[in-house]
């Protein structure tokens, strides 16, 4: 139980851990005054003395424990801007993760992205807020389906998206995520690979490169809901709207999208471009995230949220400092196994651009 540990290296008793003051003091609301700034325009002036406490308390934890807090694009602005140390795609996050002298990891995202910072940490604590934060994809496939389609398509390269558990990666040759899917595809020198698990965005990879690609029918609960007439609409109504969707989407979706690319390739796609109006077609809290920093655009949000990212809250995050949980931990030995996936996409991931 590491809470003793990390306790009395940082001087904190019990107390002063679990006792915090949520209440909107002057002193909160002035030291939370800079980042009300940058949340203004989607948070009511009305509901901040609500986040502000929890918020400030964060902050002071993280610090005092030498955590970090890493978040994924989908967590609502007040995370993402609130309390986050680093923010990414699922990319990022893996590199963030890897690079990071800090000893305590806090994941504000999805359980997959937890582990896979542990898998490459496994000397530190890694924490989830909610440990039931899954993943669609994550869920559609297990090591023991990997191992059958190994058996046939014997000598085939397995390249496994990050979406999936950590026995999933220890069965595979090299991870992926959506930022670097056809250069990781590209760099085993291959005619053929199985691909896993998401059958669209290996769909939209194929439409990429030469490499054939035997896949699997894992799909997104949030992107598959997207559909070509809802795409249509937009257009119809928001003349000139570009339309940035993520590769999770049915190719059908993509056909009629301006940008296919990552969340951060979105993000960059905004940034570069810096276009009129937008709409990412995605999760839809990014788009609060985004429309922050690009406050020259104005993003139309079609809403489909992920229920899973949705579990990380600001008390689930005070909570899980507060306590060190939820610890998330892998079989030494499956990590070895899938380090090694990681590691590989690392390498070859480098210079992906989303
Ligand atoms: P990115 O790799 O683009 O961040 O996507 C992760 C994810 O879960 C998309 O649904
Ligand atoms: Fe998984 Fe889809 Fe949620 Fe991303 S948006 S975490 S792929 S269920």
């Amino acid at each position: 139980m590491p809470t003793p540990a990390v306790a009395s290296s940082t001087g904190f008793t019990a107390n002063t851990l679990t006792d915090i003051d949520l209440s909107f003091s002057p002193a909160v609301a002035l030291e939370t005054a800079p980042i009300y700034d940058k949340l203004r325009t989607v948070v009511p002036a009305v509901e901040w003395p609500t986040l502000a406490p929890t918020i400030a308390a964060i902050n002071r934890l993280k610090k005092q424990l030498g955590a970090v807090i890493l978040a994924h694009n989908y967590m609502p602005p007040t995370i993402f801007h609130g309390v986050a140390d680093l923010r990414g795609d699922s990319l990022a996050l893996a590199r963030m993760a890897a690079d990071t002298e800090a000893q305590i990891i806090v994941m504000c995202g999805v359980h997959f992205m937890a582990e896979t910072a542990k898998i490459i940490n496994m000397g530190k604590t890694v924490l989830i807020p909610d440990p039931l934060a899954g993943c669609s994809l994550a869920e559609s496939i297990t090591g023991a389906d990997v191992r059958l389609l190994r058996e046939r398509y014997p000598g085939v390269p397995v390249v496994t998206y990050v979406n999936t558990s950590a026995d999933v990666k220890a069965e595979s040759d090299v991870c992926c995520t959506s930022a670097n899917a056809v250069e990781v595809v590209e760099s085993l020198g291959v005619d053929r690979v199985i691909f896993l698990p998401d059958e669209f965005l290996g769909q939209w990879v194929a439409t990429q490169t030469k490499v054939e690609l035997i896949l699997w029918k894992g799909h997104c609960m949030v992107h598959e809901l997207f559909t070509p007439q809802e795409l249509r609409d937009l257009r119809a109504v928001h003349p000139g709207i570009q339309i940035l969707a993520h590769p999770e989407c049915p190719p059908e979706v993509l056909a009629e999208a301006d940008y296919v690319g990552s969340t951060s390739g979105m993000i960059k796609f905004v940034d570069d471009e810096r276009p009129a109006r937008v709409v990412l077609i995605t999760e839809c809290s990014m788009s609060d995230n985004v429309a922050i920093s690009s406050p020259q655009t104005e993003f139309v949000r079609p809403c489909n949220l992920c229920p899973h990212m949705q579990r990380i809250t600001l008390p689930k995050i005070l909570r899980s400092l507060q306590t060190m949980t939820h610890e998330v931990l892998v079989d030494p030995a499956v990590a070895d196994r899938a380090r090694l996936a990681v590691e590989r996409m690392l390498a070859v991931g480098r210079g992906a651009k989303g």
